[in-house]
């Protein structure tokens, strides 16, 4: 016998349980189902957010931040420290109890929401028509397959199965010591030796923990540029900070073959100036970007199109080719953020309760949560010489920031893009503490088109890190108050 709900949303993840209960506080009855296991076999909700990517790598971050706080920066605050040590199986631990209370977390919003969760994988059957739906006219039949077998129905099915991590060609995902952001997030020992592939965010983050606790670590990059994606100035800023602090960067690489000992990995490579070179490690992490997650959802018996990639073809409110089937996330176009995910699946909700749900994709946010951290909203320096746009600049370092000295952490600035006649803020690039934080204020401006001049004028608490937007603002016209 199966069962019919409004809305069926396939994934668990911040796009998938999102857009559960969005659609559940619109008054639809919805079924959310999601096959992530935790290590007693029970549900896991929360996708690789909150299981192996955002949750878990900011746990681990902030356990290492304090180590290496108490290492190297007690001191400057007449704190001694004798016979400091890390148990890194206890810290593994925690974080795997902060994923934990984030997991029942959602389980008890799905109850607080009335969303039924079906804990197994979700594929399509068929469509189905007329006499098999009560009070619809199409729909889809989805079949459940876990710990208990279900087949649900529903008119409305939105799709959010997420991203897997992508292979290097030659070198499986083993867990053990060739790694993917999983198995990364899953260390109880700290390597001595630590090799990257890639060094984006998922490299950067994760070398930063392991460094921070010990390990000797190397990312090996294909680009000739570092974050090429980010503000040059302020990847310039971060890359300084990176080298300075021990990580090792080479650029321009071309990664070779990859050879699995029993203990440790090597792997040969090319330098950019065409030279061979070896790089033997105990673990190696492969981030060299995700890839759609797309198996076992049986996109062709309904005929649900999937581009080159894998990823789900959809329209620029997540419509995918099929009427009633919407995709959202990871599995769409677009950047791979938790963020991006949940607003795309609130927006979706709206659209199927009859509302106009929209996503501005101009001012989605980006961090890097690295020390220094690296945020940032709107157009680079780089991309507004590309589009031939007229703009201004302001800068404003930490270095001349109360706040930031109190602290003890002066590394980076806010730098402020505007327009050069209208003065509309078209981007704002922050490299330094807490920049995750204070990106949120630039997101806002944003929003609210502001200009430079609006945030120059706004009163901001002393002393305060967000003084530095500020400043950079004030900077935009050249009249910086404290530089
Ligand atoms: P990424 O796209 O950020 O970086 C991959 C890097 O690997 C690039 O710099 C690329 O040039 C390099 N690369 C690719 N192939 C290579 C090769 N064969 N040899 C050497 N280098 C190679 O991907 P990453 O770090 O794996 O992250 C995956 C996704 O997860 C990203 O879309 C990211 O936005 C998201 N994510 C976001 C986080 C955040 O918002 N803080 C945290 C972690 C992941």
């Amino acid at each position: 016998m199966s069962k019919q709900f409004d809305v069926i949303v396939i994934g668990g993840g911040p796009g998938g349980y999102i857009a559960a209960i969005r659609a559940a506080q619109l008054g639809k009855n919805v079924a959310c189902v999601d096959e992530w296991k935790n290590s007693a076999g029970g549900p896991a909700l929360g996708g690789t957010c909150t299981n192996t990517g955002c949750i878990p790598s900011k746990a681990l971050l902030q356990s290492s931040e304090h180590f290496d706080h108490a290492s190297h920066h007690f001191a400057d605050h007449g704190i001694a420290v004798k016979g400091l040590s890390m148990d890194s199986a206890k810290m593994v631990a925690r974080k795997d109890a902060v994923v934990k209370q984030n997991n029942d977390g959602i389980l008890y919003l799905f109850k607080k929401n009335k969303v039924s969760f079906f804990h197994g994988r979700a594929s399509f059957v068929k469509a189905v028509e007329g006499a098999a739906l009560t009070g619809a006219a199409q729909g889809y039949e989805i079949k459940v397959a876990g710990a208990a077998e279900e087949t649900l129905l529903a008119q409305q099915v939105i799709v959010a199965t997420g991203s897997t991590a992508r292979a290097l060609p030659g070198a499986p995902f083993d867990e053990t010591q060739v790694l993917s952001n999983e198995g990364a997030l899953a260390l109880t020992a700290v390597p001595k030796k630590l090799g990257l592939i890639g060094s984006g965010v998922i490299g950067l983050e994760m070398g930063s923990v392991w460094r921070r606790l010990g390990a000797e670590v190397t990312i090996l990059e294909g680009l000739p540029t570092f974050l090429g994606a980010v503000d040059e100035q302020i990847a310039k800023e971060a890359h300084k900070a990176f080298v300075k602090q021990g990580l090792k960067i080479e650029l321009g690489v071309t990664v070779g073959e990859v050879k699995v000992a029993k203990k440790g990995v090597s792997v040969a490579w090319t330098n950019a100036k065409g030279e061979a070179q070896k790089l033997d490690v105990d673990k190696l992490i492969v981030s060299i970007g995700r890839v759609p997650n797309t198996t076992g959802l049986n996109a062709q018996a309904v005929g649900l199109q999937l581009d080159e990639r894998g990823a789900i073809v959809v329209d620029g409110d997540c419509r995918t080719n099929l009427p009633g089937v919407w995709a959202v996330g990871d599995v769409v176009r677009g950047p791979m953020l938790a963020h991006k995910a949940e607003e795309e699946g609130v927006a979706v909700a709206e659209r199927i309760a009859g509302q106009h749900g929209h996503v501005n994709f101009n001012t989605i946010p980006w961090v890097i949560y690295t020390s220094p951290e690296i945020a940032w909203v709107g157009r680079t320096e780089q991309q507004l010489k590309a589009d031939g746009v007229a703009y201004k600049a302001g800068t404003f370092p930490f270095l001349a920031n109360g706040r930031a000295r109190a602290l003890g952490d002066t590394t980076g600035m806010v730098k402020m893009l505007a327009d050069a006649s209208t003065d509309e803020i078209l981007g704002v690039h922050i490299v330094g503490p807490m920049a995750s934080e204070l990106i949120a204020e630039c997101v806002v401006a944003m929003e609210f088109r502001a200009s430079s001049e609006d945030i120059a004028r706004i009163c901001h608490a002393h002393p305060t890190l967000s003084e530095s937007t500020r400043e950079a603002a004030l900077a935009v016209d050249k009249r910086t108050l404290n530089f």
